[in-house]
């Protein structure tokens, strides 16, 4: 049981942070001329420049050595041949099983898997068609106008996310919702202006058993079926995507109505299966498609490139760097194309709900700091609210930068603010301006030796902060699929690098628990006096003023 700190290339990373710490990028720029071309890798899809970092060549070598002490060929071979590397669960990891063009046979517990996905990529195909032809009809023969999916955290996230980013290329046919809170205020609005003879329900659920998309489903089938008088028009009303086809149908959803979900399928890397319904009804079957090709582009890319020209890779060993090594906390996510304004939310599940973990896969406590916060909005929208912290606080925060080339609405004039934005931004938060810099420029702009004196150290921004900048030519479905799958990938490999397991979520059961017993206390109106008197007097006080009529 070797643990990471006990790699060689683990101390001198170690060692080197120390050095590295003591040193600022914008001199590393002026020492080395061609410190973009050392630090930056053209894909098809993007660019991604990654040399506003700390790093030096021997940082980036000590960092591969990392990669290959830490076997991550080897865990990547692992992954995709379909071994259970979900330890914890006993399950295979195989979300890139569903974008496999290359067809290549995978077998998980002896079975061959990629028949089943392919019939499923057949079955979406067909009824997205049918929905947005038309011939899909509701109880009453009236065409299907809008879908509501009802899901939560990766059954709703990511096609939500996508869905938002391409709306560019959407015809309009349907109109896609989503419904992922408990908070009855989210689905009556998107229920009260809608017809329920034209409205289809996607119940999204690996599970089948989560409480808050389980409600939103029954509360979903009373509003059709109070409307319709009858019970039958479920069966042209309601699709469920499930792993569970035993409580979908107990559900009372009609089998053939049902598109299937694999348990080697982790909910928040799902959106390339059956849960991506919702987008192929959006975009049509042939754009969902391209999503697929083009998260396979950067699966091929990610198993052919070696370790030192690999994008994921070099993400997940940068993010190790900043977070485990020098000591950053969170990492922002910072789109500058508003269709990715979904994407910091994404990634939050992504990557934290993967890899925010403080036990090691052997079931040891970690005692390195693991993965950042992530967190973000849109650049443009950041600047004018966080962007000061990102400048002036004392906390680093790393950050990527991710815009295209050409904007998918274009309006004259708009695209070239919001990208000299995007340049200058990563630019001062590296360079930064020092306190003589700040005088001599307040002193040619004619301010009093009073004034510069009062606001100089205010102005300071001592830079060297990190990004990562990734260049897009423009948000299409492919370009989403690679970015994503991008994403996806760094996650793995910072999860092998980290000794995380990275597709369990035990994380998330305490709460669900104890919400369980709660709520039975909420409605019985008997609080457990065992709980702790915070807990206790909270739900008193929210008990009596409930029943309070004030
Ligand atoms: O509670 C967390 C979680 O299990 C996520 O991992 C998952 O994406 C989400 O809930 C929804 O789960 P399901 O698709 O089973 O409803």
């Amino acid at each position: 049981m070797i643990g990471r700190v006990e790699l060689p290339s683990w101390k001198l990373l170690a060692e080197h942070a120390k050095e590295m710490k003591g040193l600022h990028m914008s001199a590393l720029f002026d020492e080395h001329e061609n410190r973009f071309a050392e630090f930056s890798i053209k894909l098809a899809p993007f660019l991604l420049d990654y040399s506003k970092n700390l790093i030096t060549t021997d940082t980036m070598q000590l960092l591969f050595s990392l990669a290959k002490d830490c076997e991550v060929e080897l865990w990547r071979k692992k992954m995709f041949s379909g071994e259970a590397i979900n330890r914890t669960e006993g399950r295979a990891v195989l979300h890139t099983a569903l974008r496999n063009k290359t067809q290549r046979t995978i077998y998980v517990n002896g079975e061959e898997i990629s028949k089943a996905v392919q019939d499923s990529l057949i079955k979406m195909e067909s009824f997205s068609n049918k929905v947005r032809e038309g011939h899909w009809r509701g109880y009453s023969g009236k065409r299907i106008t809008n879908v509501v999916n009802i899901g939560v955290g990766g059954s709703n996230l990511g096609p939500q996310m996508v869905t938002e980013a391409l709306k560019q290329y959407s015809d309009n046919s349907v109109n896609v919702h989503y419904v992922s809170n408990v908070d009855g205020t989210q689905i009556a609005n998107i229920l009260r202006p809608l017809n329920p003879e034209s409205v289809l329900f996607i119940v999204s659920s690996k599970t089948f058993t989560t409480t808050e998309t389980m409600k939103n489903a029954q509360t979903a089938m009373k509003w059709l079926t109070s409307s319709s008088f009858d019970a039958a028009a479920i069966e042209k009303h309601f699709v469920a995507v499930s792993a569970n086809k035993a409580n979908a149908t107990e559900f009372g959803i009609l089998e053939e109505n049902i598109f299937d979900m694999w348990d080697w399928v982790g909910g928040r890397f799902s959106l390339w299966s059956a849960i991506g319904l919702p987008i192929a009804i959006d975009l049509g079957f042939e754009k969902f498609m391209e999503l697929l090709d083009g998260a396979h582009e950067m699966d091929k890319h990610f198993c052919d490139s070696p370790i030192d020209e690999n994008a994921p890779i070099i993400l997940a060993l940068l993010s190790v760097w900043n977070c485990t090594f020098l000591g950053a906390q969170s990492q922002a996510i910072l789109p500058y194309d508003q269709s990715l304004h979904m994407f910091s939310a994404y990634m939050q599940q992504a990557e934290m709900e993967s890899n925010g973990k403080s036990v090691s896969w052997y079931g040891v406590p970690i005692d390195y700091p693991t993965v950042p916060t992530i967190w973000g909005e849109l650049g443009i929208n950041g600047q004018h609210a966080f962007y000061q912290y990102l400048h002036q606080s004392n906390n680093v925060v790393p950050a990527d930068f991710i815009g295209s080339i050409e904007s998918v609405t274009p309006i004259k004039g708009h695209h070239e603010t919001l990208m000299a934005n995007f340049f200058a931004q990563s630019q001062a938060l590296m360079n930064g301006v020092n306190e003589q810099q700040v005088r001599e420029d307040l002193k040619v702009k004619g301010r009093t030796p009073e004034y510069i004196n009062q606001v100089a150290p205010h102005k300071v921004h001592k830079g060297n902060r990190p990004t990562n900048t990734i260049l897009m030519r423009r948000i299409s479905p492919r370009t989403i699929g690679s970015l994503i799958a991008l994403y996806e990938h760094k996650i793995f490999v910072q999860g092998i690098i980290l000794q995380i397991c990275s597709f369990d979520q035990w994380g998330v059961e305490l709460g669900k628990g104890l919400a369980n017993k709660i709520e039975v206390e909420l409605r019985c109106g008997k609080i457990n006096p065992t709980h702790d008197s915070s807990t206790k007097e909270l739900i008193n006080y929210y008990q009596t003023i409930k029943n309070t009529n004030l």
